[in-house]
């Protein structure tokens, strides 16, 4: 039995492959499309298996923009919550599923209706995530503006104002980083769900769930909060060899596929030089660095994906406890490709247990144990 599943081949896709330490999403490497797309363009990708002529691309841009908009309801739901105890990410798998119940399309399975309801997703957690982050603060939520693209969207609903171009760019990178990654634990989760023939709605908030947890999307905020623990540069070494003889685990380090290195934290982890030298805070990036070559030296494992996320997202200035709902922001792009690869080729997902526990038992009336 593969402990975990590690190892074990689940199922076909066209959607993103990983081999040989390399990420593609559709055969074209993460590399290309890091340095040359847009999010939009990628999400386009993913759905439809091609690239988008920039006429489709204008139109698959406007269709998104059309969709952020809430239903009043949701927008109600997030400013009932006890803003004082809820975690965005308990926030936000609450209110996609609530979504799902304003949703006259939830329930229609054929594939044009699943499409619809894919781009009305992609667009609504963008708002979800920035109308939560304002009104626990006190603030209205904002519509998007028409001529921005999503990642600069995403900032102006968030922040109120229109981002820098080095800002839009360092998300709209993030975001396309993060977009797909094969068979992850929370894309494995969608399809596990929509593979009982479950609903969209139903594919994504399992995923969300399962995106929150430390070992997967969690890990990015708890990568702030240690290096926040850290506080400086000389203290990074004495604080992860404690952590280390404590057996306790390092975030940001590690990962079940990449043994040798993960190709998106390169990207990170120059965005993470860049910005933390803007604002700066040049500390968190010296301290990253230091971690990562200890324990590569220590434990032989590399940086992952979520490590110098941490870094640059709080040096955009966002709210800590909103980096693994980014993460989401763009991971759903790429859970709903394989909702809809799974919905075109269906079987159900049952695999079996290997049972070890006691046998032949003998029943004991509950008056006699
Ligand atoms: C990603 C992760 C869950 C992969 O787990 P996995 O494939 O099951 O790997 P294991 O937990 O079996 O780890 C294998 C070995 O490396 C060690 N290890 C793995 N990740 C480690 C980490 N982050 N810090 C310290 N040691 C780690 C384990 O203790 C284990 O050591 P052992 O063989 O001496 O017992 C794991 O590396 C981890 O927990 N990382 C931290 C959380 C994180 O950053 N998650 C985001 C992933 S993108």
């Amino acid at each position: 039995m593969a402990k975990g599943l590690e190892g074990v081949v689940a199922t076909e896709t066209s959607i993103s492959s990983i081999i040989n330490d390399q990420l593609t999403y559709v055969g074209y490497t993460i590399d290309d499309l890091a340095e040359n797309s847009s999010f939009e363009e990628v999400v386009y990708l993913l759905w439809n298996l091609k690239l988008p002529t920039k006429t489709e691309l204008e139109a698959f841009k406007a269709d998104l923009t059309a969709e952020m908009e809430l239903p009043e309801a949701v927008i109600k739901h997030l400013r009932s919550y006890d803003l004082s105890t809820v975690h965005p990410m308990a926030a936000l798998r609450s209110a996609v599923s609530i979504l799902g119940l304003y949703d006259e399309e939830a329930d229609v399975m054929d594939q044009a209706a699943n499409k619809r309801k894919a781009v009305r997703l992609q667009a609504k957690i963008a708002t979800i995530v920035t109308a939560f982050a304002r009104i626990r603060k006190g603030q209205e939520p904002i519509q998007p503006k028409k001529d921005l693209s999503f990642a600069a969207n995403f900032l102006f609903m968030l922040n109120g104002e229109e981002p820098k171009d080095t800002e839009e760019e360092a998300i709209n990178k993030a975001l396309i980083l993060h977009a797909d990654h094969e068979l992850n634990a929370s894309t494995f989760t969608a399809r596990v769900c929509v593979a009982t023939l479950s609903d969209i709605y139903s594919g994504i908030t399992a995923a969300i769930g399962a995106l929150k947890g430390p070992l997967h999307g969690g890990a990015n905020e708890r990568v702030m909060a240690m290096l926040t623990e850290i506080g400086d540069v000389e203290n990074a070494i004495p604080y992860i060899k404690e952590k280390m003889e404590n057996d306790e685990k390092i975030m940001g380090m590690g990962h079940r596929v990449y043994k040798n290195g993960d190709p998106r934290a390169k990207y990170l982890k120059e965005m993470s030089k860049e910005l933390t030298k803007i604002t700066g805070q040049a500390k968190w990036y010296d301290m990253s660095v230091k971690i990562e070559e200890f324990i590569k030296e220590e434990k032989g494992l590399p940086a992952n994906v979520d490590f110098y996320s941490a870094s640059v997202y709080h040096s955009l200035g966002i709210d800590h406890d909103l980096f693994t709902p980014i993460f989401a922001t763009s991971r759903i792009s790429g859970w709903l490709a394989h909702i809809l690869e799974q919905y075109d080729n269906n079987r159900l997902i049952r695999p079996r247990a290997e049972y070890v526990g006691p046998k032949n038992q003998e029943y004991v009336a509950i008056e006699n144990r």
